[in-house]
């Protein structure tokens, strides 16, 4: 399924580089181009929702009778590639930029060049600290209450912990735990895993930390991480809380190849709801996972650059139909997913994702 989404991201990326993608705007007078800078393109949260993105741009298109024009980029952890590609994007005409940061504490070069030749700039999902957002008027952050997704995890740790005895394998009434943790000072890595902890225990857990191991929000570098984690400590380790969804995947991989036998594995908890996360809840592996709203992240996004860029042929949407807060922020919040509900959100994003790869591979087909 990921590889799926790659090659639809993929080809909707190449098509958008060979100049424009979205249809339909041959016969139309305005064009509202947008441009996406990734921080990284297999990340598999990020692709899902340009995913989603590219098939909102077409819905709205439809809508609205306004063609948009979306092209996406990929600065594979570079942020001086990133600083060019929005160079070029401002020098192809772009109406605004969305960039996903590579390194949230150097947005200065980006804004400076958007300020100069005022095209607004939406930075999303990785957030930037509030005094460069206020750097300049047009600057907008899109993303997710971050705080939410650890106190949802928390709690979903302390319920499945608290519900049967066998989870507390070795009797102590003290849940022993590890964390896998995203990259070392983004936002999410650092208020998830303080706030999982925290609810865990405000929960009426006792909990012991027995290790934790940073790997970048990457399947691969979890299942690395916990296999050495699982040589330190074994079948001590009662609870893995995961920043995402893909490294708790990551330590499921560990654990299928562990000695330990499935009814002895830890509690796993993740952020995100992913595809392949939540087909995890649902056959058992996870016990749970905060939903990171991405459509909601992608339709906000796309909304707040179509009025920005003032194009809007039938002048239907305005600044007041997006959720801003303090004129600059839209966080949407995050959903408790369990197996008592994945079904709801499998059906949920499979739907959109279907939508969105009809759109986005017929729009691919079309250049
Ligand atoms: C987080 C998401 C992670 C990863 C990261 C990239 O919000 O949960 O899976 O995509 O963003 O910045």
């Amino acid at each position: 399924m990921k590889k799926r989404m790659l090659a639809v991201l993929l080809a909707s990326v190449t098509a958008c580089s060979l100049g424009g993608c979205a249809g339909k705007k041959k016969d139309t007078v305005r064009t509202v181009k947008i441009g996406l800078t990734l921080y990284d393109q297999y990340d598999t949260f990020i692709s899902e929702l340009v995913s989603w993105f590219n098939a909102s741009a077409s819905a709205l298109e439809e809508e609205t009778g306004t063609a948009i024009n979306v092209e996406v980029v990929d600065a594979a952890g570079s942020q001086t590639t990133q600083n060019e590609q929005v160079k070029s994007l401002i020098e192809k005409g772009c109406d605004v930029i969305c960039v996903n940061l590579v390194d949230r504490t150097e947005p200065t070069t980006i804004t400076d060049m958007a300020e100069k030749n005022d095209v607004p700039i939406i930075f999303f999902n990785r957030e930037l600290v509030a005094e460069d957002l206020e750097r300049w008027e047009k600057l907008y952050y899109v993303g997710a209450d971050a705080f939410g997704s650890g106190i949802i995890e928390g709690e979903l740790a302390a319920e499945t912990f608290q519900s049967d005895p066998k989870y507390d394998k070795n009797g102590d009434g003290i849940c022993q735990y590890v964390v896998l943790e995203g990259e070392a000072g983004h936002q999410d890595a650092i208020v998830r895993t303080e706030y999982s902890v925290n609810t865990l225990v405000e929960k009426g857990v006792k909990a012991e930390k027995l290790g934790y191991a940073i790997a970048n929000w990457k399947r691969a570098q979890a299942q690395t991480k916990m296999t050495t984690l699982l040589e330190e400590y074994g079948e001590r380790i009662e609870l893995i809380l995961a920043n995402n969804d893909d490294m708790a995947l990551g330590a499921i991989d560990a654990l299928k190849v562990s000695e330990l036998p499935k009814d002895e594995w830890p509690i796993i908890v993740g952020i995100d709801g992913t595809d392949v996360g939540l087909g995890a809840i649902k056959n058992g592996e996870m016990a749970g996972t905060a939903y990171n709203d991405k459509e909601g992240q992608a339709e906000a996004m796309l909304k707040l650059a179509f009025v920005l860029s003032g194009k809007d042929a039938k002048n239907g949407l305005s600044i007041d139909d997006i959720p801003l807060e303090k004129e600059k922020y839209v966080r949407l919040p995050y959903y408790r997913v369990t197996l008592d509900n994945v079904e709801e959100y499998i059906k949920k994003s499979k739907r959109k994702q279907d939508e969105g790869q009809l759109l986005t591979t017929e729009e691919s087909e079309k250049e």
